[in-house]
């Protein structure tokens, strides 16, 4: 027993020279070692370096960003939901709004949206709140590249509120009709429209009756209050939302093609799939005598982009920051030592 632990010791202890012989690194004596006032100045003047470079390194390491990806959308059997908010300038007894789709099933198989007369006029409350939503969704169209990053990771959720109780209520009939409602409609594309006359379903399609009405009554000026598609997420801006359009002529037609992308945004904390949408506008009056025919109405006309986009947050790989770091110190450590 004692035997074996002595030999043991010896062995350890030879195979620790060997090591000692790899040391590749030269060594000084204390007493070839001067102090100066430079290598103290360039000391310090390192040192601070290291811990700049540190610092930029970390703040750079926690400032994650945002990659974008995209891939053919596979999801079939997901579905779309519809959120409407809007006012248009005329009775609800003279409005019809409904919803055809490429599946040719009627809007009435998705439910059907609220209607509620009102008056288009806002009263100074509501006016107040509407410019300010406009403005802000204007600005973040505009701005909208610079701050995106910043609306998602703060998780900023920006849900245009409805409009407030009137502070004054108009002394006069209604003169306009409140659409407003969320569908889940079949992630096609299809056709969401609002134009004269209650609609008729019939088996090949459906029809819009206004045999009641002169030329005169129709006006398509409208107000949209909410237009988007999915669940509220973060940054996530709708073009339309704050629009709106006054009718000079009665017989228009305005068309809005969307089309609507699946987005899937993916931060540290949270993964939201939502909608988001591009919007082109067009509008022209309607007139038999002069070839532009047509029926007036307000047609969103939107289709379902084959892409997904995937936006997903991305933080360095917490390896390579360490390395970095240990380069930085030492690289300057060498460096100054020269
Ligand atoms: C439609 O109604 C709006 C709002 O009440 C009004 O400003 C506009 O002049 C009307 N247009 C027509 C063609 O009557």
């Amino acid at each position: 027993m004692e035997k074996e632990n002595i030999s043991l010791l010896r062995y350890r202890g030879s195979k620790l020279n060997k090591v000692k012989e790899l040391d590749i690194f030269p060594k000084l004596e204390e007493t070839f070692k001067q102090k100066s006032s430079v290598g103290g100045t360039l000391s310090i003047i390192s040192f601070l370096l290291i811990f700049w470079l540190i610092y930029s390194e970390t703040v750079y390491f926690w400032d994650s960003k945002f990659v974008f990806k995209f891939t053919p959308d596979t999801d079939f059997n997901a579905k779309l939901k519809i959120n409407v908010d809007m006012t248009v300038a005329m009775p609800c007894s003279n409005v019809g709004a409904d919803i055809l789709d490429s599946t040719n099933q009627n809007a009435f198989k998705f439910g059907s949206l609220e209607e509620e007369d009102t008056w288009f006029e806002l009263a100074s409350n509501q006016r107040r709140q509407f410019e300010s939503e406009r403005h802000f969704n204007s600005y973040l169209r505009e701005e909208y590249h610079s701050v995106k990053d910043i609306l998602w990771r703060n998780r900023y959720i920006h849900i245009s509120q409805e409009l407030p109780p009137r502070s004054e209520i108009p002394n006069r009939p209604h003169d306009a009709c409140r659409i407003h409602g969320s569908l889940i409609l079949n992630k096609v594309s299809g056709n969401f429209h609002i134009t004269a006359g209650k609609s008729l379903s019939l088996p090949r399609g459906h029809i819009h009756i206004s045999a009641f009405m002169s030329d005169k009554d129709y006006n398509f000026t409208h107000r949209i209050n909410r237009f988007s598609f999915g669940d509220p997420s973060p940054g996530i801006v709708h073009p339309l939302e704050g629009d709106e359009t006054i009718a000079s002529q009665n017989m228009v037609l305005y068309q809005y093609f969307i089309e609507v992308v699946p987005t899937t945004v993916k931060t540290f904390l949270t993964t939201v799939d939502t909608y988001q949408y591009s919007v082109k506008e067009l509008s022209r009056p309607i007139d038999h005598n002069k070839g532009s025919h047509g029926m007036p109405g307000i047609f969103f006309k939107y289709d379902v982009s084959a892409l997904k986009v995937h936006v997903i947050q991305e933080r360095e790989n917490i390896g390579m920051f360490l390395a970095k770091l240990c380069s930085i110190i030492g690289g300057i450590y060498v460096c100054s030592s020269m």
